[in-house]
Formats: C-alpha cells, sequence, structure tokens
C-alpha cells in the first residue's frame, strides 16, 4: 500500500509539536521536513535545531528533504537531529557520490531528487546506491502548488526501470485526492502531501482518502 509523507511545511507553525503529533495519529508514514535555505529554493524554512526539538513528538522516520545548494555542509547535522531518511538534489552543487557517501555514513537512508524540469537519466548511474527517488511535481520552494502532470511519466518511467526493488519512487508536490490515483497508478510508493493534509479539518480523513 501507498504511504503518506506529511510535509511540515504547510503546518500551523505555531504549534508543531502538537502537529506532529496529530499527524502522527492520524495514521502518516512518515513525516517530511522540507528544508530550504534561500538559494537551491527562493525560500526559508527549518533548520537542524527544529528537526531536534520535534524528534520527540514521533516515532515515525523523519524524511528530511534538503532544498539547499550545498548538502555537504549539513547531511550531518540533519542526521544529527534525527533524521531516517535525507534527500538531497541532483541540481545540487555538491557531488552526487560525495553527498551519498555522507547520508550513508551517519547511517541513515539516501535519497536523490529531481526537479520538475530535470531528465530522470541524472538519476540512473545512482540507482544501485540509493534508497528513495523523489520525483518534484512542483517547482521546489513553496506548498499550495498545483500538480505538473508531467511527472506521470518520470514516475512510470522510473518504475519501468526500477522495477519492484528495494528503491522507493516518492512524489512530492500538489498531492491530493484527485492527483494521489493518478500517482499511485504510475507506480509511486510514498506521496508527500502538504497542503491537502495540513488545510483539511480531519487529517485522518484526508490521510485516508489519498491512500484509498
Ligand atoms: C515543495 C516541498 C513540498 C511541499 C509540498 O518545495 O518540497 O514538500 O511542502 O506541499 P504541497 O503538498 O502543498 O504541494
Ligand atoms: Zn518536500
Amino acid at each position: 500500500m501507498v504511504k503518506i509523507a506529511t510535509s511540515l511545511l504547510s503546518a500551523d507553525m505555531t504549534r508543531l509539536g502538537d502537529e506532529v503529533k496529530s499527524f502522527t495519529r492520524a495514521g502518516t508514514d512518515w513525516i517530511h521536513w522540507d528544508i530550504m535555505d534561500g538559494h537551491f529554493v527562493p525560500n526559508l524554512s527549518f533548520g537542524p535545531d527544529i528537526v531536534q526539538k520535534l524528534r520527540p513528538f514521533s516515532p515515525l522516520p523523519f524524511d528530511t528533504h534538503l532544498m539547499i545548494e550545498h548538502p555537504l555542509k549539513f547531511i550531518d547535522s540533519f542526521a544529527q537531529a534525527g533524521s531516517d531518511i535525507i534527500t538531497v538534489h541532483v541540481e545540487a552543487k555538491d557531488k552526487i557520490p560525495d553527498m551519498i557517501t555522507q547520508i550513508k555514513k551517519n547511517g541513515c537512508r539516501v535519497g536523490l531528487s529531481v526537479k520538475p524540469k530535470t531528465n530522470i537519466n541524472k538519476i540512473l548511474p545512482y540507482i544501485p546506491m540509493i534508497d528513495l527517488v523523489l520525483v518534484m511535481s512542483v517547482e521546489p520552494g513553496f506548498g499550495g502548488q498545483t500538480f505538473q502532470k508531467e511527472a506521470l511519466k518520470k514516475i512510470a518511467d522510473l518504475r519501468d526501470l526500477i522495477g519492484h526493488k528495494s528503491v522507493q519512487i516518492s512524489v512530492d508536490g500538489g498531492v491530493n485526492d484527485i492527483t494521489a490515483p493518478a500517482c499511485r497508478l504510475a507506480g509511486a510508493d510514498i506521496l508527500v502531501a502538504g497542503s491537502y493534509v495540513c488545510h483539511s479539518p480531519d487529517y485522518h480523513q484526508a490521510i485516508e482518502r489519498l491512500k484509498k
């Protein structure tokens, strides 16, 4: 069954601890942290301290998505803060093998992400070394954007190329009850959802709707 990673980007920041607890009770599978540096994307979000402070609020995997230009500088801090999966972008400025090695050194699972305009060919050489591919279905930087349908072909192509091996495919951006079924059909294993869950009056119902 598909897993849901709830993104905290659209959560109520004034009560983030309660939100993490509520998403956990509501049945999310992972907690997705969107980390932004104001360079790789035109926005800022969370640093490692807040991730560490919130770590005791949920037993679920922390899925940390680094939208930063130089991930090498920060991989250790986000791992020590309690991340279970660390995803870096192929478009980042550090060398991809170095980032993969650094994530593994910290004992975390490795994700590689592609922005909407990046070809999945950029990921293929690294498939044997990683645990997860994160297909962006919006330009990274902000929650609440419209799902870009081109992501579906990328997911399907990756699914064909990877087969049903241990590398999971995650899709991030604009996931809601309309776009989720298409993502599942294309072969996604994990759906990252921010505003759809966070803005729903009933988190449990929203998460269930994405899964069905
Ligand atoms: C965008 C982030 C996403 C975002 C998803 O840069 O990577 O995780 O929070 O938000 P929604 O679901 O609102 O598109
Ligand atoms: Zn994300």
